[in-house]
């Protein structure tokens, strides 16, 4: 989830120097961020994720979008008009030009990490980018979206078919910039209707996890793993599972022993801590860091196909001191279980 952030003393630092934006597009400071938890949490940390956004794909598509502070992202010029959505959805995007940045910070990362920890990469999935990208920043009740989609479908459709294109280039291309792991977030996946679901967002995560590994192959780089996180979409598992996946990112919502039993060992899980649990102090972290561990490692899989996340991204208030604890917990927890 969000390793970096406003939680992290340092990246404070960054950031009253710099904006959001700034820091995601200069290569230097994009992994100055990715280190910061890296070097704090030395040792504790099995991967890293560039330091990045989901909407910079909207950005390369061409449309604005500012980080405000205490407010989070806003678009000025929503897409309200299904002129405008087949105006984008007819445009290609040159994604080698437009993200340049991010390429090069992957791979300035990938150097400083010198093999301490994998890195990964990551884009937002196509339903939660047409989300955003319509309703102008975050919702409660994705008023825009769901009008748009309903009196729009086919415009809507075809701009859903675009944003795909672009994110499987997009992540195709960090992994020639050096991503190990690619993770897709669907964060608004929760907000449609499991009939909706498999409309507007299903088939297109499938159409990436079929397309990228040929298009991999096709630039003759590694086919790697892909992790999909559909937030609030916890009736989707079993499909999540058979989609052509290898991770299945699991939100705090599900049973651990449960999501097991329902995706029969066909994924790898990670997940699913609420992230709020951060805030209970040290003695009630650990007592949730082993429920979740103990359920998801009491399957017959013993601790594989397991990986320790937050069920979300890690929020401002979090003291730096208890994300510690948190994970050193989980190796003190991983060690005790069964191989
Ligand atoms: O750990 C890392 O360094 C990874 C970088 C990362 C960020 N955003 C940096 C960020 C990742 C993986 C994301 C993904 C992202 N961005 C998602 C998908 C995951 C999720 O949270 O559901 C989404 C929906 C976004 C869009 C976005 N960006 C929102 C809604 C916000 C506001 C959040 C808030 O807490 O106010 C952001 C801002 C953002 N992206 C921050 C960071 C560190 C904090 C902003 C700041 O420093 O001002």
């Amino acid at each position: 989830m969000r390793q970096a952030g406003r939680y992290l003393p340092e990246y404070n630092e960054v950031k009253k120097l710099h904006d959001f934006f700034t820091v995601c597009r200069t290569p230097e400071l994009a992994c100055e961020v990715t280190m910061q938890p890296i070097r704090r949490y030395s040792g504790l940390l099995d991967a890293s994720i560039i330091f990045s956004d989901i909407l910079v794909v909207p950005q390369a598509m061409g449309l604005e979008v500012q980080m405000l502070d205490k407010q989070g992202p806003h678009f000025p010029d929503p897409i309200r008009t299904a002129e405008k959505a087949m105006e984008l959805a007819n445009k290609e995007v040159d994604v080698k030009k437009e993200l340049g940045y991010v390429y090069e910070a992957i791979t300035l990362t990938r150097h400083t990490l010198a093999g301490q920890v994998p890195l990964i990469g990551f884009a937002g999935a196509p339903w939660t980018l047409l989300a955003y990208m319509v309703e102008g920043g975050g919702s409660r009740i994705f008023r825009f979206v769901k009008t748009f989609i309903y009196q729009n479908k086919k415009e809507a459709l075809a701009l859903l078919d675009r944003i795909t294109t672009v994110c499987i280039d997009y992540l195709a291309q960090q992994v020639v910039a050096g991503a190990q792991l690619l993770q897709i977030f669907d964060s608004w996946a929760g907000e449609l209707s499991q009939a909706d679901f498999a409309v507007y967002s299903l088939p297109f995560l499938k159409r990436i996890s079929q397309e990228l590994p040929k298009k991999l192959e096709a630039l003759g780089v590694e086919v790697v793993p892909l992790t999909v996180f559909a937030k609030g979409a916890w009736w989707a598992l079993e499909e999540l599972a058979e989609s052509g996946y290898s991770v299945v990112g699991l939100d705090w919502t599900h049973d651990p022993q449960q999501a097991r039993r329902r995706v029969a060992g066909k994924v790898t899980v990670q997940g699913n801590l609420d992230p709020n649990v951060l805030y209970g102090g040290k003695e009630v972290i650990t007592k949730y860091v082993k429920d979740m561990m103990e359920s998801f490692g009491a399957g017959d899989e013993g601790r594989k196909k397991y990986i320790v996340n937050l069920g979300h991204g890690i929020t401002q208030w979090v003291d730096p001191e208890d994300m510690k604890h948190f994970l050193e917990e989980v190796h003190r927890f991983g060690k005790q279980m069964p191989e």
